[in-house]
Parts: structure tokens; C-alpha cells; sequence
């Protein structure tokens, strides 16, 4: 697989934008784990923000998605939240995806993780000495997380979504079962938020194989778990995953599986997991993995992870399900 890899090294992400100014880009960043300035390394390398942390104007037109587990493991929730806001408020034209001319920011998807929904139940296992400060102290924190709370509302009533689909791409903190595609996204987002209205915490989509825990897709054999991700991506209407959650520790880099159909975009950008640096690109169906070039900040490393072959047996597939 890696052989088969073409590694471009172009003169970084603003070569590219000129030569592809009229397309649509998708950018999806997975777990920040409480990690502010690796964070923001990693969106500006991926184009996304300035080395002020400013939303880019200029860019081609883009839409951002973050596939949840901001919070737990480091300090800067604070931060990383109002980061988000920032986005979300920033993406001028839409907020959800549309067919569009317009350049920029024009979509932003942020979704609850399994670290986020832990926090609303009141696990707070992972939350480190520093974040409870940065919050003013346990009570203070307590009431910020409280659907009262400025970060409670935020996410029970706002950032509250389990999953997005943009233009064949579905993506996800954990995987979506062939069980749970059944609702589709739509139906998903709602369960959920049902579920968090009451909050109704023994719900299975809060379980170990909903959509916010399954690692089935990042660890079971692909013998095991390709075919019934086929369905689930049929179901979704959906050509490919892309999902969180597992980090990918001893790679450090984005992997693929079950030739294209899901990317496990975790590599572990927080400092508590190695302080790696990655982010996917997806523009039409070319797949493409970003990561950082060492004092280069605003530049890429691009590697193509465009399924080949894709499509040559599909119509048999199709058949088979
Ligand atoms: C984003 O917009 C909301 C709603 O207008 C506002 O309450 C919030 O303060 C804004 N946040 C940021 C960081 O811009
Ligand atoms: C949540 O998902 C629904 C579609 O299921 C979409 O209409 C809505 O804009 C999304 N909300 C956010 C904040 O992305
Ligand atoms: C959506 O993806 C298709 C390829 O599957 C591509 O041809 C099309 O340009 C994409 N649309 C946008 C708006 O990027
Ligand atoms: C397509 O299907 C045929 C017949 O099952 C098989 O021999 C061939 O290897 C498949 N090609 C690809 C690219 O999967």
C-alpha cells in the first residue's frame, strides 16, 4: 500500500489553491483532546486559519468538519471551543453545505465525540487538573457543562450532531453500524438529540457499538467489517467514511481501509498522544492526507490516498448486497 502511495511535496497548500481555485474542498480534523496549539498547527497548515487563529478569507471555497473529541486528555477546552464558534460563526454563506460559488469558509460541521458526551453525563475521568482551572475551579466547570451552562447549551442544543454527509463523504467520531445507517443521517442527528433533550444516557446510541464509540471499521478484520460497511454506505448514500476515535499512534498518519470506503483520520494530535499532525482533503473523490512540514507551518505534505480502481467492480457489488 505505501509503495503505491505518490507523495507529492508542492511549494504548500496556496500553489494549490491557485491551480484549483474553482473547486470545492472538504477538510475534516479528528480528536484535538484538549490541545490549543497543536490545534491551530494543524489548521493552518490544512489552510483553514492564519497564524493569528483568524478564519482565512481568501481560501478556496471550503467546508470544515471536526469529527469530535475536542475536550478531555488536555487543557485548553476553553480555547478549543471558542475556536470553534469562531468557525462556525465564520462560515458566512452556509451553515450546512450547499452547492455554491462562493468562496471561503461556506460549511462547518462540528460533532460530539464519545469525550463529549462523557462530559455531559458527568464522566469526567479525563479531565485534567489544568482544564478544571482554566475553567475556574470543579463547581465552575460543573456549571459551564450544565445545559445551562454556556458549553452545555452550546453542545446539548447547537454543536449537538452525531454526524454530516458532504457530497458522498459521511463522517463520524466512532463508525456508523449497518444498524444504526438504517435512520440515515438525518435520523441519526435526531435520535440523538432526542436522546440528549432529556437526557436518556442508557440510549444504545450512547453504547459501546453506536456512533460514538464502534472502533469496528479502525480494528476488525477487513474480511470482517467491509461488507457491512458497504451497507451501511449504501444505506447512508454514502461513498466513503470518515471516522475518529482509534488513534493511529505508530503510523502517525491517516489510514485507510477497505480500499477508500473509510479513513480513520485520528493520528493523535494532542501533546497527550505524541503531538502528531494530520488532516484530510477531500476535493470531488480525490483523497488526499495533509500533514505538517517541520518549520514550514504553512505548508503540507500531500499524499494521495485515492482509492485506485474505484468503481471498476461496483455495478457486481451492488448485485452482491
Ligand atoms: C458565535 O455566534 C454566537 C451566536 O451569535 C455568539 O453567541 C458567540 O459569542 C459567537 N462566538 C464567537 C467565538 O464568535
Ligand atoms: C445538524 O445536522 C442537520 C442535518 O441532519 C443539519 O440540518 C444541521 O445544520 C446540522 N447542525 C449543525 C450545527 O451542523
Ligand atoms: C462532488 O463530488 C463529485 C465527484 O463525486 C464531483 O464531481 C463534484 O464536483 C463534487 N461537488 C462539489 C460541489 O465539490
Ligand atoms: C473484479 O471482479 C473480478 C471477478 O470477480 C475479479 O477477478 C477482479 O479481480 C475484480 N477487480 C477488482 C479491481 O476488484
Amino acid at each position: 500500500m505505501h509503495s503505491l502511495r505518490i507523495v507529492f511535496l508542492l511549494a504548500g497548500v496556496f500553489q494549490f489553491r491557485q491551480t484549483q481555485a474553482a473547486l470545492q474542498r472538504i477538510v475534516a480534523v479528528g480528536d484535538y483532546h484538549g490541545d490549543y496549539p497543536q490545534v491551530a498547527k494543524v489548521l493552518r497548515m490544512a489552510g483553514i486559519i492564519d497564524s493569528t487563529g483568524a478564519v482565512l478569507k481568501a481560501m478556496q471555497p471550503t467546508v470544515f468538519v471536526q469529527t469530535g473529541d475536542v475536550v478531555d486528555r488536555g487543557p485548553d477546552t476553553i480555547a478549543l471551543f471558542e475556536l470553534m464558534q469562531r468557525l462556525y460563526n465564520g462560515s458566512t454563506m452556509f451553515h450546512s453545505y450547499q452547492e455554491s460559488s462562493a468562496s471561503g469558509l461556506i460549511g462547518m460541521f462540528p460533532l460530539l465525540g464519545n469525550h463529549e458526551i462523557m462530559n455531559l453525563q458527568g464522566d469526567l475521568r479525563y479531565v485534567t487538573a489544568e482544564d478544571y482551572a482554566s475553567f475556574g475551579g470543579r463547581e465552575a466547570r460543573r456549571a459551564a457543562w450544565s445545559s445551562q451552562g454556556w458549553l452545555g447549551e452550546l453542545l446539548f442544543t447547537t454543536f449537538n450532531n452525531v454526524t454530516a454527509i458532504v457530497n458522498g463523504s459521511v463522517f463520524v467520531h466512532g463508525g456508523i453500524t449497518s444498524e444504526w445507517a438504517q435512520l440515515g443521517v438525518d435520523g441519526l442527528n435526531n435520535h440523538v438529540h432526542n436522546a440528549l433533550k432529556e437526557p436518556r444516557w442508557r440510549d444504545s446510541v450512547f453504547g459501546s457499538n453506536g456512533p460514538f464509540w464502534y472502533r469496528g471499521y479502525a480494528l476488525e478484520n477487513e474480511d470482517v467489517v467491509c461488507k457491512p460497511l458497504k451497507k451501511a454506505l449504501k444505506l447512508l448514500k454514502a461513498k466513503r467514511m470518515i471516522i475518529g476515535h482509534t488513534p493511529q499512534l505508530e503510523s502517525k498518519e491517516i489510514l485507510s481501509r477497505c480500499n477508500g470506503q473509510v479513513f480513520v483520520i485520528d493520528v493523535g494530535i494532542s501533546s497527550a498522544y505524541g503531538a502528531n499532525c494530520a488532516a484530510l482533503e477531500i476535493v470531488g473523490d480525490i483523497v488526499t492526507a495533509l500533514y505538517c512540514v517541520p518549520g514550514k507551518p504553512d505548508e503540507a505534505r500531500r499524499v494521495d490516498l485515492t482509492p485506485k480502481l474505484e468503481g471498476l467492480n461496483r455495478s457486481l457489488d451492488d448485485n452482491e448486497l
